[in-house]
């Protein structure tokens, strides 16, 4: 015989507050990932304005004004995109640390401190782009 089990609602979005470790992991490792392909895209746009600026005279590029390095300077002066950028690192390194972590989990290391190495990922994320933000941030307000 079957057992059926009372999974909830899907659109039950209140459920959230009974979410373990595990589960806010895993949607933190979706959301991660899917940020990091959708910026690929904008990575991709950015650098391209490189092509039209390899055509510029050497001495376009000499006074800093071919499309490629205004592009680059108009988007640097913009304070939104400044704090994007701390956005975007916290992004790529918990994706990275929570990444190698699951890889260990799959080879069946620290099978019994997955909560542990999940917070230790958030902590470590947390103290790298903390210390970034001198750097990004610097000179923009
Ligand atoms: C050192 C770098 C990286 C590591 C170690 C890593 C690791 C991983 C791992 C282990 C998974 C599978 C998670 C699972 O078991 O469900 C995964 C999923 C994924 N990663 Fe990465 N990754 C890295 C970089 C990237 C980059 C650069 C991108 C995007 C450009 C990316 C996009 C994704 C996406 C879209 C998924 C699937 C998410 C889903 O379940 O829908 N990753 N990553």
């Amino acid at each position: 015989m079957s057992q059926s089990y009372n999974r909830g609602l899907v659109e039950d979005f209140g459920r959230w507050r009974e979410f373990t470790a595990g589960m806010w992991a895993w949607i933190l490792h979706k959301f991660t990932g899917w940020v990091l392909v959708g910026y690929l895209f904008t990575h991709i746009a950015v650098l391209s304005t490189a092509l039209p600026a390899s055509n510029a005279a050497s001495g376009v590029i000499a006074a800093e004004t071919d499309v490629y390095t205004t592009t680059l300077q108009g988007l640097e002066s913009l304070a939104l995109v400044r704090v994007l950028e701390v956005g975007l690192l916290a992004v790529a390194v918990f994706h990275i640390l929570n990444g190698v972590r699951l890889l260990f989990v799959d080879l069946g290391v620290g099978l019994e401190a997955q909560d542990k190495s999940f917070y230790a990922s958030l902590v470590v994320t947390a103290a790298i782009v903390l210390a970034s933000v001198p750097t990004f941030l610097e000179g923009v307000f």
